[in-house]
């Protein structure tokens, strides 16, 4: 799916982007190396376009790290304290509720011959999930959809404008209260959520502060959510342009199947398309040295596609090797909600295959698939199928 990649995979491992004042790299071999090696690839203090995150950032959160962008010692205490919440024993347990909500959204998205496959499913997924999970109330959970949108439409305001809109910002400080809110509600009376776990600690694990709470929150909304509902639409996509790989779904619709396309649409189409790093150093990769303080751009996706690793890589088959594939990343930042996403999009995957096993695109659908301007992630916008 991505010409671009390709040549500069093969002509320019390391490209130098304008817009972004970085670097990327786009084999196999230097993106594991880079996200395997943090102390030489820092994940705090990236630049964007010359940007550092505190000029970019709109939203009051001092200077409290997350997961995502911090590095050990910071990082390996974060992920200690929030990494219970996602062992695949307890995501498991989520199965039923999971496969609920997809039977029940299914029903409803496919009752009209024609509809928005991202509106009618891949949307309200994985924003349900999480917001239950974290135990956002249910007279909130239109609010919190709306927080979740305006996040993102916010993050592509500051690379595109240099500041998010006052509309996002208020939006943003508005789910920030919120949170803050529930995080005292549940220090005072605990209950079984994921935001009482955090805030209680215990099994070893020291409770976190309530604006370590709300940095966690945010991320999870923002790691967690265009990702897996892009995951929704690609496969849907890659299942549609490749009847074979259809056809051999639709004669084994069994879990496994199900999520055997969902790992090769990850490796095919990866919902996130690059990873950011700061060199610690000077460092030596494919096509040159890179200086000490600079900004890399890991483009996994075209990793995914290097013939090194992948051979044959720009057929889409369901039934290949997918191990290695970097779409979660990898490393000490390997994708927290990766088994959650796991259980998510092949549930759902089951689910419309067994209501709808003949989907094509709709002829409302554009010519042309919108996948947004975001640099980083890519999934359509809408796919209005039939
Ligand atoms: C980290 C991708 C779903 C939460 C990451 C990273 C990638 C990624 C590539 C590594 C970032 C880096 O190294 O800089 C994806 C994809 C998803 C998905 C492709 C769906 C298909 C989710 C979900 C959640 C989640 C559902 C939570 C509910 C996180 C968190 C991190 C993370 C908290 C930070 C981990 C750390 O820094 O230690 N994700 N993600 N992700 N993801 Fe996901």
């Amino acid at each position: 799916p991505y010409p671009y990649f390709a040549e500069m995979r093969e002509k320019a491992p390391l490209f130098w982007i304008e817009r972004l004042q970085a670097h990327a790299v786009s084999r196999y071999e230097d993106a594991t190396y880079i996200l395997k090696n943090p102390a030489l690839f820092s994940s705090v203090d990236i630049r964007i376009a010359g940007k550092l995150p505190k000029d970019r950032s709109s939203l009051e959160l001092g200077s409290v790290s997350n997961l995502l962008s911090s590095d050990p010692p910071i990082h390996t205490r974060l992920r200690g304290l929030v990494s219970r919440a996602f062992v695949p024993k307890r995501i498991s347990e989520m199965e039923p509720r999971v496969r609920e909500l997809s039977k029940g959204l299914v029903a409803e998205m496919t009752a009209q011959g024609e509809f928005d496959l991202m509106d009618g499913l891949g949307t309200p997924l994985p924003v349900t999930i999480i917001a239950e999970m974290l135990g956002v109330e249910p007279s909130r959970r239109r609010d919190f959809k709306l927080w979740s949108d305006s996040l993102i439409e916010a993050g592509s305001e500051i690379i595109r404008d240099g500041k998010a809109s006052e509309k996002n910002i208020r939006l943003g400080q508005e789910m920030l209260a919120y949170m803050t809110e529930i995080a005292e509600k549940r220090r005072r009376e605990p209950r079984s959520d994921l935001i009482s776990m955090l805030v209680q600690g215990g099994e070893g694990a020291e409770p976190l502060t309530p604006k370590e709470v709300n940095s966690f929150a945010i991320l999870l909304l923002a790691a967690g959510n265009e990702t897996t509902t892009n995951l929704i639409g690609n496969s849907l996509v890659s299942l549609i342009r490749n009847p074979e790989a259809y056809e051999w779904l639709r004669r084994d619709p069994s879990i496994a199947a199900c999520a055997a396309v969902c790992e090769e649409t990850l490796r095919y189409d990866s919902p996130v398309l690059g990873l950011t790093r700061r060199t610690t150093q000077e460092v030596e990769l494919s096509g040159g040295k890179v200086p000490a303080d600079s900004t890399l751009v890991v483009l996994v996706a075209s990793a995914n596609h290097d013939a090194r690793k992948f051979p044959n890589p720009e057929r889409f088959d369901p039934q290949r090797d997918t191990t290695g594939l970097l779409s979660f990343g990898h490393g000490i930042h390997f994708c927290l909600g990766a088994p959650l996403s796991r259980l998510e999009a092949p549930v759902a995957l089951q689910e419309l295959t067994a209501r709808a096993p003949r989907l094509g695109f709709a002829q409302r659908q554009p010519e042309r698939i919108d996948y947004g301007m975001s640099f980083f992630l890519r999934g359509p916008r809408s796919l209005w199928l039939r």
